[in-house]
């Protein structure tokens, strides 16, 4: 990045480092769907991966006592409450079978994407490098940007289940690889994690020094008996890393912002340092009701994962259909599918905006690799996904075959 001073700068130019970073890319998307609708048209949202459920009501019962509680009106602590830290400790015994200490390897986080961002802050310096995932979500590569230093790409291989090939990073880059974001299930492609793919990064990462930040925000989001595992109870792993475990996605509490990171405890004191000069701390309220989230049933999680199965099901019969060759995703709210032929993923993203009055989010959105891909959302409700599948069939049928 260029060190000297900018001549002729203008009010409100924005840093050198913000220029790096495109807008963040659903809000291009957001603004097409904002015009149709104005002029009229009915259009169906596949784009944004924000569950149209409401947050189980157990959730929003302990949110509603603790607000009404004006002990937790106050400024809350960086570290977290005891009730917080004790009930992910708790949920990572009993579910992931990952012994966490309370007090030292988990605090909160205001959502994996400011978690993810933050790390970028608190472990890269200009010069030095992230390895991201392509295709991947976009703050593996914004962070880094952000924090002045580098996102390498690592494509993720269909062959090898939408792994990244570690082996295969050139040696200058892991020189200046300070992390390695890995995310499974995973966003975008639905896969979850392929046998060995932990064990490989971990041992890598103590090869080479490189802290692994793995980002489980759909863990509890499978399909078909698949139960997935945390990063964490990869052996060595809290040695080399932390997870990011967000209730956003499985839980219906996108709007809540409500995480926490987890494992390595001098990793977790780092971002803990930096945390106390950026924000001050998540709200105790939410912090009971995330506590809440965790030790509560887990009926309602299945009941969620059923609707979306009944949902993936749906789309991948009807892709199929319209001479779209998928797999159904075992993980995440997602279908990853290829483009038919003739088409880029923009192109065809444009055909079906255009023709279906549908929006999918176009592969290459997520990264070079993305290209030939367009991505399905599974989170808008049942009768607009149907409907959504019938124009694809009536639109698409024979453009597409
Ligand atoms: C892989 C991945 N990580 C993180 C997030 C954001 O999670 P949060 O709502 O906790 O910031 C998303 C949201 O789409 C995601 O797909």
């Amino acid at each position: 990045m260029a060190t000297e001073p900018r001549t002729g700068r203008r009010l409100a130019e924005p840093s050198r480092r913000l220029e790096a970073v495109p807008a963040y890319m659903f809000a291009e998307l957001e603004r097409r769907i904002a015009e149709k609708r104005a002029a009229g048209v009915d259009m169906i949202s596949l784009g944004i991966g924000d569950p149209d459920q409401p947050t189980f009501p157990h959730i929003v019962e302990a949110m509603q006592d603790a607000v009404a509680d004006p002990s937790n009106h106050r400024y809350p602590s960086n570290r977290g409450r005891e009730e917080f830290r004790r009930a992910f400790a708790d949920f990572y015994a009993e579910r992931f079978g990952v012994t966490v200490d309370p007090d030292s390897e988990v605090i909160p986080a205001l959502g994996a994407k400011e978690c993810i961002y933050n790390l970028c802050f608190a472990f890269l310096d200009p010069g030095d490098a992230a390895l991201a995932s392509d295709p991947g979500y976009p703050v593996y590569t914004g962070g880094p940007a952000l924090a002045g230093a580098d996102a390498e790409l690592m494509p993720l291989r269909s062959e090898l289940g939408f792994a990244p090939d570690l082996d295969a990073i050139p040696p200058d880059v892991l020189e200046r690889a300070r992390l390695l974001f890995l995310n499974y299930p995973n966003n975008p492609t639905g896969a979850v994690v392929p046998d060995g793919l932990f064990e490989r990064a971990v041992e890598l990462a103590r090869e080479r020094e490189i802290l692994v930040v793995h980002d489980n925000a759909y863990s509890e989001t499978t399909y078909d008996g698949y139960v997935a595992p945390s990063f964490l109870a990869t052996p060595g792993a809290k040695e080399v890393g932390v997870e990011v475990f967000s209730l956003s996605k499985g839980y219906n509490m996108t709007g809540w912002r409500c995480a926490a990171i987890l494992g390595n405890a001098e990793a977790i004191s780092s971002y803990w340092r930096l945390k106390t000069n950026v924000d001050s701390g998540m709200f105790e309220a939410l912090q009971l009701a995330g506590a809440a989230a965790l030790a509560g049933p887990r009926g309602p999680i299945e009941e969620m994962n059923a609707v979306y199965a009944r949902r993936r099901d749906l789309l991948v019969q009807a892709l199929r259909e319209i001479g779209v060759d998928v797999a159904p995703p075992k993980g995440t709210i997602y279908v990853w599918a290829p483009v038919p032929s003739g088409h880029t993923s923009a192109s065809f993203a444009e055909l079906v905006l255009e023709e279906a009055a549908v929006v999918v989010s176009p592969g290459s959105m997520y990264g070079p690799s993305g290209e030939g891909f367009f991505r399905i959302s599974l989170t808008t409700p049942d009768e607009r996904i149907t409907e959504a599948v019938t124009r694809l069939r009536e639109h698409l049928a024979a453009g597409a075959s």
